[in-house]
């Protein structure tokens, strides 16, 4: 095990690539999860993208740094733009918005392919995120980090090209963490229904329809 230490939120995400993996870090900023992955022999090679020049450049310092020049390659460059001249077999897209990861995957015919494994840790939008998944893709990990006083969601997926419909609330909390029940859990199920009491405090004092918001707390206390 080597001595580069990442948050535990990459970490997660790192443990989901797989051994000997052609893996793609989109959005890679400071590219530390390649970094990390190829200094523990764990992957063949490592592409570290981004859409802007400055990330690129603390990209490649930090890969010149630990001599990895012959593992990774970068480029500057949005989204999956081109991807299929890598043909990665895990992507991995950490830090970004989870409208952001859908828009890039949905441009990218490349991720629809049979085996092609998605690791994504979207910061906002996480319904909208396992919702698009939920059309081709299979779960097969998922976790919640807490660090530095947030929590954060780590999807694992791959690409079958069949329906795997969602409830609302599993698309909000995902059904392994859900079925896992960690100590994460649990705090994301209890900070849920708080955002979702405080919501129905203010539709109410709004006069409006509570009858649905009433309903999913009544659903989520249910997992307690
Ligand atoms: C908050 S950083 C996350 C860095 C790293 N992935 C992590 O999780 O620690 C988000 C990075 O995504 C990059 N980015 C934003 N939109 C992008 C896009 N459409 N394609 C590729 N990179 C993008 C930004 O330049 C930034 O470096």
């Amino acid at each position: 095990m080597s001595e580069f230490k990442i948050s535990k939120r990459l970490c997660t995400a790192a443990s989901y690539v797989r051994d000997g993996a052609v893996v793609a870090d989109i959005g890679t900023d400071h590219a530390y999860l390649p970094i990390y992955l190829a200094l523990n022999g764990k992957i063949k090679s490592a592409y570290a993208s981004d859409i802007n020049v400055g990330p690129i450049m603390r990209a490649k310092e930090n890969i010149e740094k630990y001599g990895l020049g012959n593992l990774i390659t970068t480029e500057v460059v949005g989204g999956l733009d081109n991807i299929e001249k890598i043909a990665p077999s895990d992507i991995v897209i950490c830090g970004m918005g989870g409208e952001l990861i859908v828009k890039i995957l949905e441009s990218s015919p490349y991720i629809r392919q049979k085996g092609i494994r998605l690791i994504l840790q979207p910061m906002t939008h996480i319904k909208e995120v396992r919702e698009y998944l939920s059309n081709g893709f299979f779960t097969i990990a998922e976790n919640i980090v807490y660090e530095d006083e947030k929590l954060y969601q780590v999807l694992c997926l791959q690409y079958d090209g069949e329906l795997h419909p969602l409830t609302d609330i599993e698309k909000e909390l995902g059904k392994m963490n859900i079925e896992n029940k960690t100590d994460e859990f649990m705090l994301l199920l209890n900070s849920t229904i708080v955002k979702k009491q405080k919501r129905l405090e203010g539709l109410s004092l709004g006069g409006y329809d509570t009858r649905k918001i009433e309903e999913e707390i009544k659903e989520l206390e249910k997992l307690k």
